[in-house]
């Protein structure tokens, strides 16, 4: 035991030391705040990340924040059931995926044993904080995953087929309509997974990671997202509840449980560019029937 602490002591400092063990006593030892994994009810994204508690590390963007929850992450969950057979269905006509908010690579890791179009014919790219950006490029070069790579910036990404935020919008700090006007051009395909919604206002709240960090959580109103994705150009073809991660904020209980849910968007534009090459090649048919020596 003293050894230990001795060798933490070495490792962090005083100071170091003293933040872990009052986050360990905050996170573990208190019983009054043990599983209180969501605090507060804050009007913004800045305003949460301004309440987050000093000994804890603020947001994402953190190198001791990249590690969290990846072993799970990184298999395939049952909440992950309805991506994949859209991400089956759509393959064939995908060549690059954008995937926000993807990690290291913890889905591509997870999906490409089960779908095995991606090894080969698909790049996948993923956006996400630069301190996983970092991490992800040195695992993906450890791992020679040639098919993953990493942009910071959104806009760097190229134009993709298809673009997946598992788990993102929770956590993104902009509005979702900003992430889709970044892009260089809009996807034909939106799957967007385990994204917190609720009937009441917009609310963002804080959640514990393990004994780490603090992060802004938005609840999203639910009928405000589905304008916002068809003020976007999207249909929403198909829609999922995951009653997993249904959360109540432990101080603000009134507000009522979230409701985590999914989506895939088809981009509206691009099924009429469909509908109207069949109809033009069906006009090209006609004409040439009209043409024939056997229709005179
Ligand atoms: C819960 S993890 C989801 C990981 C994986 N996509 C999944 O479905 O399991 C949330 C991810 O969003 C990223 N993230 C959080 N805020 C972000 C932001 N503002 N911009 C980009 N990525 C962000 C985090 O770094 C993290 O990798």
């Amino acid at each position: 035991m003293l050894r230990k602490l001795k060798a933490a002591f070495v490792r962090h400092g005083f100071i170091g030391l003293a933040v872990h063990a009052v986050r360990r006593a905050d996170s573990f030892c208190l019983p009054a705040v043990q599983g209180r994994r969501f605090r507060g009810a804050f009007g913004g994204y800045h305003e949460a990340m301004a309440s987050v508690r000093p000994w804890f590390l603020a947001g994402y963007d953190n190198d001791a924040v990249v590690d969290n929850g990846l072993e799970g992450m990184s298999r395939i969950l049952p909440s992950d059931a309805r991506v994949l057979i859209h991400l089956e269905r759509l393959l064939p006509d995908v060549k690059c995926i954008l995937d926000a908010g993807g990690n290291t690579g913890a889905k591509y890791r997870a999906f490409r044993d089960q779908l095995l179009d991606l090894n080969n014919n698909v790049s996948w790219i993923i956006w996400d904080t630069p301190a996983a950006v970092r991490a992800g490029r040195k695992r993906a070069v450890t791992d020679g995953l040639t098919a993953l790579s990493f942009v910071d910036d959104v806009a760097e990404a190229p134009p993709a087929d298809l673009v997946l935020c598992s788990g993102l919008l929770q956590y993104l700090d902009i509005p979702f309509a900003d992430l889709i006007g970044r892009l260089v051009k809009k996807p034909p395909h939106l799957i967007l997974n385990k994204v917190a919604t609720r009937n009441g206002s917009t609310v963002v709240t804080l959640e514990r990671l393990r004994d780490t960090a603090e992060v802004p959580y938005q609840i999203r109103n639910c009928e405000e997202f589905v304008e916002t994705l068809d003020a976007l150009g999207y249909d929403i073809v198909d829609e999922w509840v995951l009653p997993e991660f249904s959360h109540v904020i432990s101080d603000a209980p009134q507000l009522g449980a979230s409701t985590c849910r999914g989506y895939y968007g088809k981009f509206r534009a691009a099924a009429t560019k469909r509908k109207l090459r069949a109809f033009a090649a069906a006009c090209l048919l006609m004409g040439s029937l009209i043409a024939s020596p056997e229709f005179a």
